[in-house]
């Protein structure tokens, strides 16, 4: 069937397959669904000229970390934060990094996300290497494929709750403006914010602000949710009620890697590891 319409269309072979993906046979493309994404893949290698974006997308990790290290220079010396990182990131995945205060959590995120360069190593997402990118193709990246969700939420105080989100979509530009209130809706209803669209941070509890944070993280539909110790700020019961938030976002076929300090073991992710002094490593 995959082979038959990859035959039968003249239309740009990126659009054909992302028509594949995304409309023709979607349930089934799924990363979760193994088999099926495996033979898709098949098919899609067979057709190296004709279909680069998904086999990108399936012959490729979403993004590998080679060798990645970062040094903080100051006027009291050079600090190493990252020491040759080397990291592969599956579509799917939920991975977690484990690690103390000033291991190198967030200095990691940042580079994954793109907002600060490595000193040395290079940063494949989908095969292609991250560090050949302009800042602005870096931006425009960013707000395409990654959402990013922060201890403290950050969102913008004079903004409602429906406004953030919307300010994420206008910044990106890539969900058509007739569909963007009737997403926000949609986003902020699915983490159990319904009622409260019109209400300002500071008219929210901290567990509802990290909802918000979350829906906005979502607002573009990135495929990748970064969270940097998302329920650091908040009591037993609401974290709780985050993760079964970013569970339901695995499902649904979100990457997510997400960084805390927490000893964590109940977690439904499916790669561990542990941080400490900038170097990366799995659990014994
Ligand atoms: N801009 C900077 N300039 C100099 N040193 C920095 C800078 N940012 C981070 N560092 C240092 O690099 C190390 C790693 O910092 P990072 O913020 O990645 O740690 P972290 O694991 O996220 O910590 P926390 O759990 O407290 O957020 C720390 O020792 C920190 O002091
Ligand atoms: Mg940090």
């Amino acid at each position: 069937m995959y082979r038959k319409a990859i035959n039968k269309t003249s239309r740009s072979h990126d659009y054909l397959l992302l028509d594949l993906i995304f409309a023709g046979d979607h349930e089934s493309v799924k990363p979760g669904n193994v088999d099926a994404f495996k033979r898709l893949a098949r098919i899609a290698k067979s057709y190296p000229d004709r279909c680069s974006l998904f086999a990108k997308q399936t012959c490729c990790a979403m993004i590998e970390l080679k060798s990645i290290s970062k040094t903080y220079k100051g006027y009291g010396g050079n600090y190493p934060a990252l020491s040759h990182i080397n990291l592969t990131i599956e579509e799917g995945d939920y991975l977690i990094v484990m690690g103390k205060s000033g291991s190198g959590k967030s200095t990691l995120l940042n580079i994954l996300s793109g907002i600060d360069r490595p000193d040395e190593g290079s940063l494949l997402f989908r095969g292609s290497p991250l560090e050949q990118l302009s800042e602005s193709s870096i931006s425009k990246w960013r707000g395409r494929h990654v959402g990013i969700v922060f201890q403290f939420y950050q969102l913008l105080p004079s903004l409602t709750a429906q406004d953030n989100l919307l300010f994420a979509m206008e910044l990106v530009g890539v969900i058509p403006k007739q569909e963007r209130k009737h997403r926000v809706r949609d986003l902020l209803t699915r983490v159990g914010l319904e009622g409260k669209f019109e209400k300002f941070p500071h008219q929210l509890s901290g567990g509802e602000r990290q909802r918000v944070a979350i829906a906005r993280a979502l607002a573009n539909d990135p495929p990748l949710l970064i969270a940097d110790e998302p329920t650091g700020n908040l009591d037993s019961i609401t974290s709780q009620a985050i993760h079964q938030i970013f569970e339901q976002l695995n499902k649904s076929g979100k990457t997510i890697v997400q960084v805390t300090h927490e000893n964590v073991t109940d977690r439904p992710f499916n790669k561990l590891y542990h941080m400490k002094d900038g170097v990366l490593s799995t659990p014994n």
